[in-house]
């Protein structure tokens, strides 16, 4: 049976994988987005009436009940959301433009949140279908210059393993999907760096300074990223999280480990405050 997905941030990386692997399925419909239109020109040789190309910012919410209203318009039920649109910024906390950070904020969770508000109420209706938020390894672990781009993405796991929760009963799935680093854009236009000025955050300058460089080399192929994302939205068990990669598996399950560990020793104090 033909599904529907629609996908946010199909300009480049993780997006455009998607896009370009969904397009070449003979059971998808496919709704992309971008904010060029030109930026979508890719998916032309594959479209045969089965592709919708909508433009919309997730910064702006007024964009975004447009775009919803296009889409089902195409399509009047939408299967599989993807929320894929994000940026990074990287920065030691204290030196961090905070106007920066709000609009990342603004981008990685308030804009996911009003893409998702903007099609609950259809998934609601056919008590069906798969939001996928593209987290981050750095929803699972921390490292330093990252803090608020693990924030944002910590905000997103919060919200989808609420969301999952709420919307369980009602046959809606919430994955949760946590990417390593990875060959995309994402650490160099869809990103502002702040190369640490305070002499105390020297040890990071280079961190902050190679930020592109370690990216491109990184191990994550954003096809196979794709490919295991379009595999568990497929699979009768999507999960409820997808770790992807060494760092989110590794660095995940280090972090998460020394969480418990640390919960439970101080258990006594822990049940000592209800009276
Ligand atoms: N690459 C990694 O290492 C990595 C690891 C873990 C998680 N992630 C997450 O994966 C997701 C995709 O990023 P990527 O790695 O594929 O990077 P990317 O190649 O830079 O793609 C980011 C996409 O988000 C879009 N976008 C940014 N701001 C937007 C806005 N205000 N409205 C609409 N679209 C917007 C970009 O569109 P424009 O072209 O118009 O800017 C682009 O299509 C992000 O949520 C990112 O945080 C990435």
């Amino acid at each position: 049976m033909t599904k529907t997905w629609m996908v946010t941030g199909t300009s480049s990386g993780f997006g455009k994988e998607l896009a370009l692997q969904l397009a070449q399925k003979d059971d998808v419909q496919l709704i992309a987005t971008a904010r060029k239109k030109s930026d979508l020109d890719y998916l032309d040789q594959y479209n045969h009436g089965q592709i919708k190309k909508v433009l919309v910012d997730v910064s702006k919410p007024e964009e975004i009940k447009s775009a919803a209203r296009e889409a089902l318009a195409f399509s009047k039920q939408i299967d599989v959301l993807v929320n894929n649109a994000g940026l990074g910024y990287f920065s030691t906390i204290e030196e961090s433009d905070m106007a920066a950070v709000r609009y990342m904020f603004e981008v990685n969770v308030f804009g996911l949140a009003e893409v998702t508000k903007a099609f609950l109420p259809q998934f609601r209706q056919h008590k069906s279908g798969t939001i996928v938020n593209i987290s981050s390894a750095l929803a699972l672990t921390t490292l330093p210059t990252m803090g608020f781009y693990s924030a944002t993405k910590y905000a997103v796991e919060g919200y989808s393993d609420t969301l999952r929760k709420e919307l369980a009963p009602l046959g809606i799935k919430v994955l949760a999907v946590e990417p390593s680093g990875a060959r995309t854009n994402w650490s160099g236009a869809s990103s502002q760096k702040q190369v640490p000025q305070i002499a105390d955050y020297a040890g990071y300058q280079q961190m902050v300074e190679t930020m592109d460089e370690g990216v491109t080399k990184s191990p994550g192929d954003p096809k196979l990223i794709a490919k295991a994302i379009i595999d568990a939205v497929e699979s009768p068990d999507t999960p409820a999280h997808l770790p992807l990669g060494e760092f989110a598996y590794n660095g995940g399950l280090e972090n998460l480990q020394g969480l418990v560990k640390e919960i439970e020793s101080h258990k006594d104090i822990s049940l000592s405050t209800d009276d």
